[in-house]
Order: C-alpha cells, then structure tokens, then sequence
C-alpha cells in the first residue's frame, strides 16, 4: 500500500449558515450553525485515507476535547496519529465559517496548537517521511517546520507536494525543494504576480514557478477547470459539472485524493488529477468538510 505522509493543521470548524454575508459594523443572525472536524491538513489526509492511502499525519492539538475529537476522527480513519503533538497551552485550532446560500464561504481560522508545531517533532517523525511516497503540506501550520520536513523528504529522494493554502508569500528556499505545487488562482498570483486569464498567462506562470526552483505546477481555477504543467506538457482539464452547496474542503479533497491516486514519477499526471477533480466535486455537493469527503466506492459509483 502507497505511504503518504502529511503535515498540518487540525481545526473544529464551526460553520454558521446565512442568508448573506454581513458588512463591516453589521450584525445578521444565522440559520443554522453546526460543528465538525476540519483544518486542511486532516481534510487532505482524509482523502488520502479514504481514497486508498497509508497515512502518516504530522500536526498539533490542545490538551482539550476538541484536540481529542479530532484524532479520534482520523483514528476512524485509519489514519496513523503517533506524530501529533498535544500542546500544553495552546487551544485546538478553530475555523468560523460563514456560508451563504449560494454555497460560497468566508472563514477565519485561529491557529491556536497548529502554530506550536516543534523540530523534534519532525525529526522523530523523519523515518516514516523517508518510506512514504509524497510528503504534502499547506500553510495552516508553520513555514519553517515544513521547510525543515521537506528538506528531509528532499534528502531521501521523497516528492514533496506543496498547497500554498491559504495564500501568503513563499520562503525562496521551500520552493526549491517542492517537486510540485498546488494553488487556486489567487495563491498562485500572489505568488507570481501573474493573474490568469488566458492560456499564455498561464503558461507564464508554470515558466515563472520553474525559475523558483518548482518544476510541476497545478493550478485549480474553480468552474475553468484545472491546468497542470509538468516538465514536457501542459493541459487544461474541464472541471465537473455539479451544483455547488458547501465547497468547504473542495481544495483539499483535490489535493488528498492527488496524493493517492499519482505515481511518484508524475507519469498518470492526467488521469490523477480526474480522479482528484471528481472526488472533489462530489465534496462540494455535501455540508461540511471531513464528512463530505467521499470514499473509493462512491467514486467509483458516480
Ligand atoms: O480548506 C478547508 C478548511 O479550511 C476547513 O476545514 C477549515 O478548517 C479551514 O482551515
Ligand atoms: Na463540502
């Protein structure tokens, strides 16, 4: 069985529906409100699991019960949890999102634990990196212990997989050692410069992460589908067609289910990321994030 092991956060996200988002100095009230595991680091490596995975995940709670839910949640998974550190003073971490009619979200995250991530920690769990296939990592968790994991997995010849989620500046040094980088289009200018329109913009932004030091590229643009440039090709691919009711954890189905699903040479690139793009567009059409996350059998379903 294929090993993947991911580093990130873990949150209780409390989703709070709406008819329409509030203005600055509004107050509106909420239809409903309902709270499950989240954070995209245990969201990708739910899809991982489900879709068929070995998954080793590295991240941190608070000694509280949220903390407790969370393992357990991916402990029912199958999922290993050895490497997830209980931290003495921090909460668990917490998304709030708003969700409006039309499916679309707002969230604040608080990092709480997911920021106290330790070295020692990525050191113990260096063996399992060495023996997994993919080391995947967003940026809900600390830049400089996913350096410090990614510069082992770069080491021992392990392809590191990159979800710079949610957006914010990239060191140059993590870039020169991700084998293949996962943005939306609006992590993706911020870290280009360049806004994608056309195929030429997008061709320019593979060229552009190329001179970082990233040779593969994955860009999710929404309802246009998904573009990917690996080193000798570049293809759009349509996305799915579906009605939308919670796109919470769209992104990392998309990403888990890559993991699972890709050679580690990038050789069934193509056939991946449709397999990546359906999983998640039966998320998008479910409330919730770690529960909307199909399984094998209801992929292979649809
Ligand atoms: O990507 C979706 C996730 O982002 C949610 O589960 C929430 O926890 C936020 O971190
Ligand atoms: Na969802």
């Amino acid at each position: 069985m294929k090993q993947i092991t991911i580093l990130g956060s873990l949150n209780i996200d409390t989703t709070l529906k709406i008819d329409r988002f509030p203005l600055p100095g509004e107050t509106v009230e909420a239809i409903n409100k309902s709270s499950t595991a989240g954070g995209k680091g245990a969201n990708q490596a739910v899809a991982a699991a489900r879709l068929g995975a070995k998954t080793i995940f590295i991240g941190c709670v608070g000694r509280d019960s949220s903390g407790e839910y969370l393992i357990e949640a991916l402990e029912e998974e199958g999922i290993d949890t050895a490497n997830i550190l209980h931290d003495e003073e921090a909460g668990t971490g917490t998304a709030n999102i708003l969700l409006d009619e039309a499916g679309q979200n707002s969230i604040v995250i608080y990092g709480g634990a997911n920021r106290k991530l330790t070295s020692a920690q990525i050191q113990a769990a260096a063996g399992q990196i060495a023996t997994s296939e993919f080391l995947v990592a967003q940026f809900e968790t600390s830049t400089a212990m996913t350096l410090e994991a990614f510069k082992i997995a770069h080491q021992k010849g392990v392809k590191t997989i990159l979800n710079p989620a949610p957006a914010h500046e990239i060191a140059p040094e993590l870039l020169r050692v991700t084998d293949l980088i996962v943005p939306n289009e609006i992590e993706s200018r911020l870290l280009t410069g360049i806004e994608i329109t056309n195929q030429t913009s997008m061709e320019q932004t593979a060229a552009a992460f190329r001179k970082m030091g990233v040779n593969n590229l994955i860009i999710t643009l929404g309802s246009r589908g998904v573009y990917y440039a690996g080193e000798d090709q570049s293809v759009l691919m349509p996305a799915f067609k579906v009605k939308a009711v919670d796109t919470t954890a769209a992104g990392d189905t998309f990403i888990g289910a890559l993991a699972a699903k890709l050679n580690s040479d990038f050789s069934n690139l193509a056939e991946a990321i449709k397999f990546a793009q359906k999983a998640s567009s039966i998320t998008v059409q479910r409330l919730g994030a770690q529960v909307a996350i199909p399984t094998l059998a209801e992929i292979e379903e649809n």
